[in-house]
């Protein structure tokens, strides 16, 4: 299998909305269910040109030919008291878990923080997400906290661990 990893692009808005109903149908690990997020394609279109264009945030795409298969995003914003921060995110599809997908984005979203003055990255990660730990963990990323009840599906309510990465 021959992953290529490149920024999105406008033109994938379509896809990548498709494939966040997609993920997020796929576990219950993410802040959005199987309704995917609330933009519509051309709402989409014009965030991603705008991260095309920004010197602190990005959206990684992991396609397998054309077909996404991974996404991971890097947010920063321009306030000067936060500019050293970034928050990451990350997914892949389940049916590509345990291939060296998330890995190949870690490492790629980490090279784009490090080359845009990042300091500090912050996630966090529903704590019996023994997997995206191992992942972070293996980045680097040490946990500082656990927010209790950081989600709520239904009835449940799950924790999260709070994790940085100090560069
Ligand atoms: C977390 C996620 C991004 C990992 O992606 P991936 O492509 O499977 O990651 P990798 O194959 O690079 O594996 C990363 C590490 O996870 C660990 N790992 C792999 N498979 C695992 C499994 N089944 N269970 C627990 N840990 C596992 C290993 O330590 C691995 O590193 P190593 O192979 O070098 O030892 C993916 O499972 C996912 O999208 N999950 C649903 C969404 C999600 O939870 N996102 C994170 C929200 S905070």
């Amino acid at each position: 299998m021959e992953i290529i990893y490149r920024q999105a692009q406008p033109s994938d808005a379509a896809q990548l909305l498709s494939y966040m109903k997609a993920i997020g149908g796929e576990s219950d690990n993410l802040t959005f269910g199987a309704d995917g997020i609330p933009f519509s394609v051309e709402q989409e279109a014009q965030f991603l040109e705008k991260l095309c264009n920004s010197s602190h945030s990005t959206i990684l795409l992991a396609l397998d030919g054309e077909t996404i298969v991974g996404n991971g995003c890097i947010d920063g914003n321009g306030n000067p008291r936060f500019r050293h921060r970034r928050s990451l995110a990350i997914s892949v599809r389940k049916a590509y878990w345990g291939n060296g997908i998330g890995s190949g984005l870690m490492e790629r979203l980490i090279a784009f923080a490090r080359g845009t003055g990042a300091e500090v990255i912050s996630l966090e990660v529903r704590s019996d997400n023994d997997h995206a730990k191992a992942l972070y963990r293996k980045f680097g990323f040490t946990s500082f906290g656990v927010f209790r009840k950081f989600f709520k599906l239904g009835e449940a309510y799950f924790d999260a661990d709070y994790m940085n990465l100090y560069l």
